[in-house]
């Protein structure tokens, strides 16, 4: 996964309108922004010993890619996918084919919310799920991570 000596790579995914965060619906997403959030997940990651690599997209393809990408070069993928969580069946299949740990995150809890947002396509392929803590829920998903890749209960 990662090369002797180096701290273990972990991707994180936001996927789209979370380029928005800080302004777009504080009353649901908080008001830090994207680049607050990916700070905390920096942080935590590196009390881990982890390196944080922070990708954002607004396209569906691009995500797909980084997925790709990251196919024997992370360790493990924490996920914010957005509206894509609720309807994208290739992010799903990309992360099908990736081997390692992944973490689906969510600001909001989508359960507690529309219809339309109970339905994950992400779950199936996760290995666990943070959702509803606001901008806890990033370190939080960095810790379960370190947790997932030391094997430890
Ligand atoms: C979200 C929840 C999704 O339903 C929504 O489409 C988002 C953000 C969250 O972080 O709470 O864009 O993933």
């Amino acid at each position: 996964m990662s090369p002797a000596g180096h701290a273990p790579l972990v991707l994180l995914i936001s996927g789209p309108n979370l380029g928005l965060l800080g302004s777009r619906q504080p009353e649901i997403y908080g008001t830090s922004t994207l680049d607050d959030h990916v700070e905390v997940a920096r942080a935590a990651g590196s009390a881990s010993g982890m390196a944080i690599e922070h990708i954002h997209s607004d396209h569906e393809g691009t995500i797909v890619e980084a997925v790709h990408a990251a196919r024997g070069r992370a360790a493990a993928i924490v996920v914010n996918a957005g509206a894509l969580t609720h309807y994208s069946w290739a992010l799903h299949d990309a992360l099908a084919a990736f081997d390692g740990p992944v973490v689906e995150l969510h600001l909001s809890n989508p359960g507690a919310r529309e219809g339309w947002r109970h339905r994950s396509v992400v779950t199936p392929v996760a290995t666990a799920v943070i959702a509803g803590v606001g901008g806890a829920g990033y370190r939080l998903a960095v810790d379960a991570v370190a947790a997932l890749l030391s094997g430890r209960d």
